[in-house]
């Protein structure tokens, strides 16, 4: 057994989150597993799948990316959306899934921009600057061969992805019933792609120095927050590396951080999640602080949730010891979806062996069960 297991261990304390009641410290990553049907409506499988994460004892789930607006923001061929209502009411069906197991769930909201590879909707892309993205399409999400180059972004285009965010919150809230709304605003996609220095070329006001290509996360963190009121819980996802640039760091390095957390306080958000390879380490240089050190420093009263590499109960401690309120397993939670159990010294972990998502990352058969 770890020596680590034990019932007292600090990710098994309650927390609240804006009035929220979470059990434990304990919450899955969003994951991408594309198994909505061809209209983007989540599907019983779905919730089935997501219900299990509950069963497991995590107190919050945050959902797969999930596509706001029927313009450009689908990002993969059978990712689910929240841009209509047969979409929402479907939603609904698994957020009930999980409230009936004692779970809370977000819903993440994502535009692709640049990074779309299977979007019915269009056949072209989008984002700040007409530069072809680094890296491949992801093959296990149907992709294959280079990015398209998209077209630059015009404020009408702005406003729509904007719109279209805000709108999605209202339907995930006051439809499907969300408990609150992650906006995703790391790992490439479109907002990544404003808040990045060599994606974001712009000389107007979406672009310049790091506070600038900020703006466009901030902008759509107030447009939710107006969209659903000050009694839900809204926050963004920030990372440093990309799923077609995994090493990239903030080229402002601990000053920029400062910069983008201080920011942070003061917009409505209620929680920053982050998200690092390794998300004890020095986010910069050797020596130097890591993201949620950062984040706890400029912008104390934030809710942190730390995530990358924390499937390992030491590694976790650690990072709740260092100022996250809340940790969030992605490809631990995907081996046990009861990791929580493991935690309080139940039984060992399962090792990371994810057959499941290849050749196709869409939901199998055998996680359907606990
Ligand atoms: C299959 C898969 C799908 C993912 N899809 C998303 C996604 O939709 N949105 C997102 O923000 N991160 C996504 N991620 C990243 C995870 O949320 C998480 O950051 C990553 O797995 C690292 O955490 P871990 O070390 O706990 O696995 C995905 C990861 C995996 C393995």
């Amino acid at each position: 057994m770890n020596a680590h297991s034990t019932v007292t261990s600090p990710v098994l304390t309650g927390t609240t989150l804006k009035g929220l009641t979470l059990a434990n410290r304990l919450s899955v990553a969003p994951m991408t597993r594309i198994s909505a049907t061809i209209a983007g409506v989540p599907t019983e499988r779905m919730a089935r799948y997501y219900q299990r994460f509950a069963k497991g004892g995590f107190s919050l789930l945050t959902t797969e990316g999930i596509y706001p607006d029927k313009a450009y923001a689908q990002t993969y061929k059978d990712q689910p959306g929240l841009a209509d209502r047969e979409q929402a009411e479907g939603w609904k069906r698994i957020v009930d899934a999980v409230h009936a197991a004692g779970g809370r769930i977000f819903a993440q909201l994502m535009h692709g921009g640049a990074l779309a590879q299977g979007n019915p909707f269009r056949s072209d892309t989008i984002a700040p600057s007409a530069l072809r993205p680094r890296g491949q399409q992801m093959v296990s999400y149907y992709g294959a061969g280079l990015y398209a180059v998209p077209r630059e972004m015009d404020e009408a285009d702005v406003a729509e992805a904007i719109l279209g965010f805000a709108q999605s919150a209202t339907l995930a809230i006051e439809v499907a019933g969300f408990d609150g709304i992650e906006i995703h605003g790391a790992n490439g996609y479109l907002l990544d792609q404003f808040f990045t220095d060599y994606t974001n070329r712009r000389q107007d006001r979406w672009g310049g120095d790091i506070g600038k290509r900020l703006g466009l996360s901030l902008a759509v963190l107030n447009a939710v927050r107006s969209a659903v009121g000050d009694a839900v819980p809204v926050g963004i996802r920030l990372s440093q590396g990309k799923v077609n640039d995994n090493k990239h760091k903030w080229t402002e390095g601990e000053e920029g951080a400062a910069i983008v957390f201080k920011a942070l306080a003061a917009s409505p958000a209620d929680f920053v999640h982050l998200t690092e390879f390794e998300a004890w380490q020095p986010a910069f240089s050797a020596g130097g602080r890591s993201l949620v050190t950062l984040a706890r420093q400029h912008a104390p009263d934030l809710f942190v949730i730390a995530n990358g590499g924390l499937h390992d109960m030491a590694r976790a401690e650690q990072v709740l010891q260092a100022g996250a309120d809340m940790i969030a397993l992605g490809r631990g939670a995907l081996a046990n979806p009861d990791w929580p159990r493991i935690a309080a010294g139940k039984r060992e972990a399962r090792p990371l062996e994810l057959e499941m998502l290849s050749p196709i990352s869409d939901i199998k058969d055998g996680e359907l069960q606990l």
